[in-house]
């Protein structure tokens, strides 16, 4: 399909989808794939068939410009990631000039973005190499690390805090040294074929460590007011145009703001250094932001914003201060950078999580379809792999990173395919197979599709954006649905399958716990039950008073099947839970619960048993929870909870003293485990089956997108 704008049908994404331009590189559209460190590379920095696959799959899915992340001008010095690209050598240009050529064959363009980590330069810390800094940077505490687990910290970015850094302040030969990095590497770069450049001058990677007055405390002509801050960043843009030629398209990313940084840099320096950048021939701006890691969330505020459009005003600023195009980033969702484009804001919109969630962004943008973009669910699990030195992979996508070694294909053999659960796993698998052609039938207990993803969109909204998109695709798709409809070796039988998925679920027994089996105590089944519509009214008549059912029916969770309408019934929803509320379990769902309760006013205590609670979240968006019920709840860890009396909860904190917490209601958030039972029972039906979901191996929405995908793919 074109990616350009069809002008005989206008769309409401036309302000995206029209073509722009970069100095002389003319782009297709508005929409650029930010640039992200992907540990896609091999390990000596070659760009091999996965990072070629993967950069293919987004230029395929019609995007106008490509960034590729933090490719490193010095490898394997000045490196903060195991797998990054390399541009150091002539050696690396075979590997980027295939990459490139796979890219120009769909129609996109592509650029890569010079990088040199400066003080983060993690690699050379643990290879023991120098750290090149402007200056000796001031000591930052953080608590970033409190919230790992063992094995996190064992391979934590470069092993931090187990190898004593040796700083280099550099001197004006590793200055000019630094320069001639950026010119080879840009020169490397046109040598392969590639469309431009972009100069990381952001993040406090060396050229922004340069910039930040609070990074930079030198007292020759490279520190001291900015235009002596920024003369690094200059020379090398001049050397980059001197070495590659005029004509050949060179940007540069900048922070807008150094947050959580005493002295930092501010929107005026960034406005004034994107006007010196245009000064010096810069053809482009990308406006980005950073916040000094003092604790976790930081991260969420900058580099990958949490709040959607978090940078847009800045980036406004910067658009109005230079004459050239201005690129914006962070969270930007695509109706709204039509929007902002079309008013002239900002010119090009790059995307991250978004493109690794969906590739196909731009064609389903053009082709009006944007309920068919899959979305990314900000559950931050791609960048925490960058953390623990893994490559980067999506919840939600299961194909990303993974281009190279598998692809949704027509099958040759069309069978009829009956999934049994309609959750997030049963809904990818049904997806996935009747896209290959096969006759797919989807089986599902309650009345409505969704399954624990409708509880989790409950609690951290951000999931109904997946929960809308897979019912739509259900809908969409030649998928026979049959709801309430509880499967038994019968019922299923009679479908006369080929094959069988089976993706029913966890079990989620409540534990033995004296008191449990008090109405003020919900086990994790009974609440996921009553709002997911499975056995509802069960659950209320055992569960809820008179006045509190009538309540529970007003809120209106009866015919609701998307995540909007269930969200507005909500405030009535949560009636049955009291102010007071006790979590037993901090895990994802006793976390997400607590940070769901707090947001809507109550009191939540969260007792969890171990000293790591949140571990099956990724750890930035575990920083985030924490963050929330720490500050504005009460998280006690190593706690044991020995019973559960009508008011208060008992339990012994870690020094084994005994506590009493106030509680009109409990939830027990304890005790997911995978539920083979129906996968049993089907065994006798001699059809080959596949289990997948939390049934199979409790994963959540990760396990759940990715086991389904795996099982339409292959069966
Ligand atoms: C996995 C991941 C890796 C990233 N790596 C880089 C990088 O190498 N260079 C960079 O400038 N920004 C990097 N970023 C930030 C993005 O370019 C982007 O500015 C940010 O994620 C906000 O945009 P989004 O809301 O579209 O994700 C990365 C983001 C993600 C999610």
């Amino acid at each position: 399909m074109n990616p350009r704008l069809d002008t005989e049908h206008p769309s409401p994404f036309a302000a995206l989808l029209q073509p722009g331009r970069i100095g002389g590189l003319e782009l297709r559209n508005r929409i650029v794939m930010a640039p992200m460190g992907s540990n896609f590379a091999e390990d000596d920095g070659r760009c091999g068939e996965r990072i070629q696959a993967y950069y293919e799959a987004r230029a395929k899915g019609g995007a106008g410009l490509l960034t590729m992340g933090v490719c490193a001008v010095a490898f394997p010095a000045g490196t903060a990631e195991p797998f990054q690209v390399g541009v150091s050598s002539d050696e690396f240009i075979p590997g980027l000039a295939a990459l490139a050529r796979r890219v120009h064959a769909h129609g996109a363009k592509i650029a890569m973005q010079l990088q040199h980590a400066g003080k983060t330069a993690t690699h050379d810390l643990a290879a023991g190499r120098e750290l090149w800094v402007p200056s000796l940077p001031p000591h930052t505490k953080t608590d970033m690390l409190q919230a790992l687990t063992t094995e996190e910290m064992a391979t934590f970015v470069g092993g931090l805090g187990k190898t004593r850094p040796r700083l280099r302040v550099m001197d004006p030969a590793d200055i000019a040294q630094m320069v001639e990095f950026f010119a080879a590497a840009a020169a490397r770069a046109q040598a392969a074929g590639f469309d431009g450049v972009e100069v990381h001058g952001a993040h406090t990677y060396i050229l922004a460590g340069f910039l930040s007055p609070y990074y930079n405390q030198r007292q020759d002509e490279y520190g001291g007011p900015l235009e002596n801050r920024a003369r690094l960043l200059l020379e090398v843009i001049r050397a980059i145009k001197a070495r590659c030629g005029a004509g050949f398209p060179v940007w540069v990313r900048l922070d807008a703001e150094e947050l959580r940084t005493p002295g930092g840099i501010t929107l005026a320096d960034a406005v004034a250094t994107a006007q010196l950048c245009e000064g010096a021939g810069a053809d482009a701006i990308s406006v980005s932001a950073y916040a000094t890691i003092t604790t976790g969330t930081a991260f969420t505020e900058a580099p990958l914003v949490h709040a959607p459009r978090g940078f847009v005003s800045n980036t406004q600023a910067v658009k109005a201060a230079v004459s050239i195009p201005v690129i914006a980033a962070g969270r930007i969702e695509p109706d709204l950078a039509a929007q902002d484009i079309g008013a002239g804001r900002y010119d090009f919109v790059a995307m991250a999580r978004k493109m690794l969630a969906d590739p196909e962004i731009p064609i389903k943008l053009a082709a009006n379809r944007p309920q068919d973009i899959r979305p990314c669910i900000y559950c931050y699990a791609c960048v925490s792999q960058i953390f623990v030195n893994q490559r980067v992979k999506c919840a939600v996508n299961a194909l990303t990173g993974h281009e190279f070694e598998a692809a949704v294909e027509p099958t040759a053999t069309p069978r009829h395919v009956v999934v049994v659960g309609g959750g997030p796993s049963g809904m990818e698998a049904a997806r996935v197979a009747a896209l290959r052609g096969h006759r797919v039938t989807l089986l599902e207990r309650s009345d409505r599709l969704g399954g624990t993803l409708f509880f989790a969109a409950l609690a951290y909204a951000e999931n109904g954006a997946l929960l809308d998109h897979l019912v739509e695709q259900v809908k969409r798709l030649p998928i026979q649905v049959r709801l309430n409809t509880a499967a038994t070796a019968q019922t299923v039988e009679a479908l006369k399958p080929d094959a069988l998925i089976v993706a029913t679920g966890a079990r989620r027994a409540a534990p033995a716990m004296p008191g449990a089996d008090q109405r003020h105590v919900w086990s994790g089944d009974e609440l996921r039950r009553l709002m997911t519509g499975d056995g509802a009214d069960e659950i209320a008549r055992a569960k809820l008073n008179l006045a509190e059912r009538a309540l529970f029916k007003a809120g209106g969770m009866l015919g609701v099947t998307d995540s909007q309408q269930a969200l507005k019934g909500l405030s009535k929803l949560w009636m049955p839970l009291g102010r007071r509320v006790v979590i037993v379990g901090g895990g994802l769902v006793g976390l997400e619960l607590a940070e769901f309760l707090l947001e809507r006013g109550r009191e939540v205590t969260v007792l969890e048993p171990s000293d790591k609670p949140g571990r099956e979240l990724s750890i930035v968006r575990r920083w985030r929870v924490l963050d929330t019920v720490r500050t504005h709840g009460q998280l006690h860890m190593q706690a044991t909870v020995e019973a559960i009396e009508a008011r208060e909860v008992l339990w012994r904190d870690a020094q084994g003293a005994q506590q009493r917490t106030p509680a009109d209601s409990v939830v027990l958030a304890i005790g997911a485990e995978p539920d083979h039972t129906l996968a049993e029972s089907l065994s006798v039906l001699s059809v080959p089956i596949t289990a997948v979901g939390d049934g199979a191996e409790v994963g959540y929405i990760e396990g759940a997108m990715h086991g389904g995908n795996r099982a339409g793919r292959e069966v």
